[in-house]
């Protein structure tokens, strides 16, 4: 992950967990990847700027805050804390 460069995003396994994991403006950020909806995994969704859109149905959702920006979802996805750890990106799912 050490290679996640500004403006991307990559869907990793954290303790059987899917987190999808961005960079904006220098900051990490880490969601749940997997729709409130109806549970499609975000996995291969399109990240645009700030928004992930769920390939099933189109909801669209904040990937700095979890909060949900279009229907048909209706709940945020989780949000896990990421701070660095010797130049590592980590992630908290607890
Ligand atoms: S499963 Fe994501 S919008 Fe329906």
């Amino acid at each position: 992950m050490a290679d996640l460069g500004e403006g991307q995003s990559v869907c990793v396994r954290v303790q059987g967990v899917e987190v999808l994991v961005s960079q904006v403006h220098g900051q990490f950020y880490a969601v749940h990847a997997q729709c409130s909806h109806a549970a499609q995994s975000l996995a291969h969704a399109k990240v645009r700027g700030t928004q992930v859109r769920c390939p099933l149905h189109g909801a669209r959702f904040d990937i700095r805050t979890g909060a949900c920006l279009a229907a048909p979802a209706q709940a945020p996805l989780a949000r896990f804390p990421v701070f660095i750890e010797a130049g590592k990106v980590c992630i908290d799912i607890e």
